[in-house]
């Protein structure tokens, strides 16, 4: 494991290497703070081997003082489909500018945290590698890129590009490796570790004639010390359907009691705890394709491209994959050594810590699809939904440091929150009535039909009578012949929006990121030209500027 050797920090451990230190900056791109930790766990090592480290977001560094640094670690995460995290955008605008200054004099280092279930596989971190390199920094180590699982590469890592950074600092350690655990004061709640919660809430939000199934939730916290913040996000470690269980075991004709070689649990208990059995691995489908010789699936994977990949994928999982005939021939080896490990899956809290004592809150939607008579079922959506039953619930938290209501109890706060993107917003009203905050807010919030999808109109609706909520803009699509999307309603409110963005406002979008996030933003920028009298690179300019003072953020996917 990674806590092999704890150490303490603090500042009487730093006491005599400040000054005298040379400093090392460890830059991070993070989007829901993994790579955030990293960056502070590889700090933390730092100190201990003589380094004055500084941590900073990847934007909050500007290119020339960047070009000034001699040593630099990075680490970054990939966004979505091999995006840049939102805080290091920026960055990553300027630095692959033809106009980037060279960087011969720099020594750096990339960890690269991504996850090989999206197509541009730690893409981010690779780009920059790569341009790194190009603009004659030297690099240290090569790039190390992490899946999912990343703790244990991370903590290698840190341990063993330090001593190679110090070398070039001609700091002599001591001969031990860096120390593999971090000093931060961690949860004891973590991934591996995951706080057994008992969920005490689970309703149905939507109407029955909603085409979405909208749950919330509520955990209670009873004695775990299980901290949050409004803005962070959930972890929710899912257990499998029995029943998908049982018909893939029936596929392939093996006895679920077994206890296949090299692992300590039955099968059946692997395939409902331990791996994913709905997303079909890439490494799955070559060897059913090898097996069966089916045409479609031979064509997609030889000659298709990835978007004919997705398209044959959609709405297919495993089982739809063992179906095809002939029925694959697969020890339970064989085909656990297909399937990927069981990830937790990540939810906005849609509560504050602050009005919720003891307690937080989920608002999930429940994905069910099915055309032919089996229903597929979200893992962990229908996890909740369903088959929770007596059982815990393992549980823990991810600090989103970026996703916050402003520090200034004034500030104005604008949301843009359609479906279950409203979750953090919930969490961020119920802070600010809890802080007393005298700042407006401004909720847009729609969905389909206002009958069946309007969640939360209740409570929404006190926020708006106590005052909490200024303005409460709503965007029903389907309620009329012509579509009304939320960012209809921002520029219908165009000159007032831009007016509270004047006053300070901060701007927050929480929902879809393929097209909603994409189409707001666009709104956005149209928004503050033509109410700010600009032209389009000043109103981008104006845009970017808000990114930077971070009043412009979002928790999108
Ligand atoms: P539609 O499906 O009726 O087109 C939540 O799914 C809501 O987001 C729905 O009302 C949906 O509308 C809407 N929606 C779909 N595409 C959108 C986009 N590009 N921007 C904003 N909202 C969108």
């Amino acid at each position: 494991g990674m806590q092999t050797r704890l150490f303490s920090g603090g500042p009487a451990a730093d006491a005599g290497t400040v000054g005298s230190a040379p400093a090392l900056h460890v830059l991070y791109g993070s989007q829901t703070g993994n790579a955030e930790a990293v960056a502070e766990d590889a700090a933390a090592a730092a100190r201990t081997q003589g380094f004055a480290p500084v941590v900073c977001a990847l934007d909050d560094m500007d290119l020339d003082r960047f070009a000034g640094l001699g040593q630099v670690l990075i680490v970054t995460s990939t966004y979505g489909e091999g995006e840049m995290p939102d805080n290091a955008e920026l960055f990553w605008e300027a630095l692959s500018a033809e106009s980037a200054p060279r960087l011969d004099g720099m020594n750096f280092a990339v960890l690269a945290l991504g996850d090989t279930g999206y197509d541009g596989f730690c893409q981010a971190g690779k780009l920059i590698d790569m341009r790194l390199e190009q603009l004659g920094a030297q690099r240290i180590v090569p790039r190390v890129d992490c899946d999912v699982e990343f703790e244990e590469l991370a903590a290698t890592w840190i341990a063993e590009t330090l001593p190679l950074v110090a070398a070039v600092e001609g700091i002599v350690g001591d001969g031990a490796p860096a120390p593999a655990a971090p000093a931060r004061a961690k949860s004891q709640w973590t991934r591996k570790n995951p706080y057994p919660a008992v969920l005490t809430s689970n309703v149905l939000l939507s109407g029955e004639d909603s085409a979405k199934e909208i749950r919330h939730y509520e955990f209670a916290l009873a004695d775990s010390g299980l901290e949050y913040e409004a803005g962070d996000a959930l972890n929710v470690v899912p257990v499998n359907d029995t029943e998908l269980v049982h018909a893939i075991l029936g596929r392939l004709g093996l006895d679920g009691a077994t206890v296949p070689e090299g692992h300590d649990d039955t099968l059946e208990h692997l395939l409902t705890y331990n791996y994913e059995i709905t997303a079909p691995s890439v490494d799955l489908l070559e060897e059913i394709e090898k097996h069966t010789g089916n045409e479609e699936l031979t064509y997609v994977l030889r000659h298709g491209d990835k978007a004919a990949l997705d398209e044959w994928l959609w709405g297919r999982d495993i089982l739809d994959v063992l179906l095809l005939d002939p029925a694959p021939e697969l020890s339970a080896e064989q085909f656990l050594a297909l399937l990927r490990p069981l990830q937790h899956r990540a939810y906005s809290i849609s509560s504050s810590p602050n009005a919720c004592d003891g307690s937080v809150h989920l608002t999930v939607a429940a994905v069910r699809y099915g055309t032919d008579g089996r229903e597929r079922r979200g893992v962990c959506s229908t996890f909740l939904a369903d088959r929770v039953g007596e059982g815990k619930v393992g549980i823990f938290v991810s600090k989103n440091k970026a996703f916050r209501v402003p520090a200034d109890d004034t500030a104005p706060m604008i949301m843009v929150g359609p479906g279950t993107g409203i979750a953090p917003f919930r969490g961020f009203l119920q802070e600010r009535r809890a802080r007393g905050a005298t700042g407006k807010n401004w909720l847009f919030f729609g969905d389909q039909k206002r009958g069946c999808d309007y969640i939360y109109a209740q409570e929404l609706a006190e926020f708006a009578d106590s005052g909490v909520l200024t303005r409460l803009d709503l965007a029903f699509s389907r309620d009329q012949a012509e579509k009304i999307y939320v960012q209809t309603r921002m520029k219908e409110h165009g000159a007032e929006l831009f007016a509270w963005l004047e006053e300070g406002g901060h701007f927050y979008i929480c929902g879809d990121a393929s097209r909603m996030a994409k189409d707001v933003d666009r709104a956005l920028h149209e928004i503050v030209a033509e109410h700010g009298g600009m032209n389009d690179e000043q109103a981008a300019e104006y845009v970017t500027t808000l990114k930077r003072e971070k009043r412009y953020v979002r928790d999108v996917y």
